[in-house]
């Protein structure tokens, strides 16, 4: 994707900054240079998720990442560590897997105001500024994932992408599943960290609602940072041709009855089908193990459809990925569709960006949308609905039968048809 703004030059919000002054706050934009307040603001959100106080050399790897990012700090001058903020928010522009392409998206993080400051309108303060930073950077959506789904709705952000948790008791199945004609190979952890990366950046633009991920990311997935953890392995698949197509990160509980540990499914990154079904083979047929756990995983994982009785994989779905649609004619003209359109849509907005009616005309899957006002809605929703159904991960059918979506069966249906996708969306990483 072309260049993307670098939100670390971007001018911090006034309406949010007098509104913490007049509650005797200082609401800054921290310097991507500034070590020491990039390490107070991250020892501060590290608080916020109720972790550990981090080790120097811990701070000092996080430095890296956050260095990158747009950062912001609440400070409280009368605190006995003033220097630590008392709110956080990071954030940056990054592309986001659409059907057809991808779209620059405003990614916000490490949301957290302190125990002594919550439920006084701060973290309001921080999420309104971000949408209005996207909005003025003409970054037309936003993204999140949320530790808790009751927070973000109000802001108009809604889940667009869902993970599965995946079990299965490998005792009760056999590899039903085709024959890969490629070996598995056990890997050093920094080799699986780069390939991880690698497999991913490569593979980001057939999914759904992925983002790129950054190194951190991966070294924590194979225990090499952090919360480190020596009990993790890596297995990469090759090709027959002997490419790398596929990487493993897994760990065995110790603690376990003979030959009923538990495998958990740490990350599984691969280009191709071949690949994700050959590392599934190693892990359910691993020796000694009696189920193996995979969090984070596509709801569509082909598992069932790999196995002797498709009844023994189950999985369990949260919400993952959170979009909030900030700029509607730039996002819906940005997707391809999967049929034709034209009606109008109502959308309600209460913080504005997306309100109002629009003309939204599809003709060989491409849209044009324009302002309607005064035209009669054929579709009714609010910013929420339109964001979680724009990658096709929930139907309008579904959210009209929760009484989410209104308007006239014919609409609706075309809609739906329109918005159609062949796999679900699937973010694969949580930031
Ligand atoms: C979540 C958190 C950032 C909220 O901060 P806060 O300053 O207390 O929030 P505000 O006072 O601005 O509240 C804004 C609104 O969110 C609601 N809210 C805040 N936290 C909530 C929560 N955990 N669950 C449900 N609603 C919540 C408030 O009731 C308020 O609702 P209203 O505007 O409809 O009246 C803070 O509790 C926190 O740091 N939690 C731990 C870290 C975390 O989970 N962060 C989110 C990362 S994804």
């Amino acid at each position: 994707m072309a260049d993307l703004p670098d939100a670390r030059t971007l001018p911090l919000d006034e309406a949010s900054r007098a509104a913490l002054a007049e509650r005797g706050l200082e609401y800054r934009l921290l310097r991507s240079h500034d070590g020491d307040a990039i390490d107070a603001h991250s020892s501060a959100w590290m608080r916020g998720f109720a972790a550990p106080e981090a080790e120097e050399e811990h701070l000092r790897d996080v430095r890296e990442t956050m260095a990158g990012r747009r950062l912001i700090g609440v400070y409280d001058a009368r605190g006995a560590q003033a220097h630590w903020p008392v709110a956080t928010v990071s954030s940056w522009i990054t592309p986001v897997t659409i059907p057809g392409g991808e779209l620059p998206m405003w990614a916000i993080s490490t949301v957290t105001v302190a125990a002594t400051h919550r439920r006084r309108g701060i973290a309001r303060a921080l999420l309104e500024a971000e949408l209005r930073d996207a909005h003025a950077a003409g970054v037309p959506i936003a993204g999140l994932t949320a530790s808790e789904a009751t927070i973000y709705g109000r802001y108009g952000f809604a889940p667009a992408t869902q993970a599965a948790t995946w079990k299965v008791d490998t005792r009760r199945v056999r590899w039903a599943g085709p024959e890969a004609p490629g070996r598995i190979e056990y890997i050093d952890r920094e080799a699986a960290a780069a390939l991880m990366g690698e497999l991913h950046e490569r593979t980001r633009l057939q999914r759904l609602g992925e983002v790129p991920g950054w190194p951190r990311r991966w070294l924590g997935h194979l225990g090499l940072v952090e919360k480190k953890d020596r009990a993790v392995r890596a297995v990469r698949y090759l090709d027959a041709a002997g490419e790398p197509r596929g990487v493993l990160a897994y760990k065995i509980d110790e603690d376990h009855e003979e030959a009923d540990a538990d495998l958990t499914i740490r990350f599984l990154v691969a280009d191709g089908d071949e690949a994700v079904a050959a590392l599934w083979r190693f892990a359910i047929e691993h020796d000694l193990v009696g189920t193996v756990t995979a969090p984070d995983r596509p709801v569509d994982e082909p598992l069932p459809w790999l196995v002797s009785d498709p009844r023994v994989p189950t999985s369990s779905l949260t919400d993952h990925g959170w979009l909030r649609i900030v700029d509607v004619p730039a996002v819906l003209e940005a997707r391809a569709y999967a049929g034709p359109v034209d009606l109008v849509l109502r959308v309600a907005d209460p913080l504005g960006y997306a309100d109002g009616a629009w003309r939204v005309e599809i003709a060989d899957g491409r849209a044009t949308v324009t302002e309607a006002a005064g035209a009669g809605a054929d579709v009714e929703l609010t910013v929420q609905e339109l964001s979680a159904a724009y990658l096709g991960g929930v139907s309008l059918a579904v959210l009209r039968a929760a009484g989410r979506v209104r308007g006239s069966d014919a609409a609706i249906a075309a809609l739906d048809l329109a918005l159609r996708v062949p796999r679900a969306p699937f973010l694969s990483i949580v930031y």
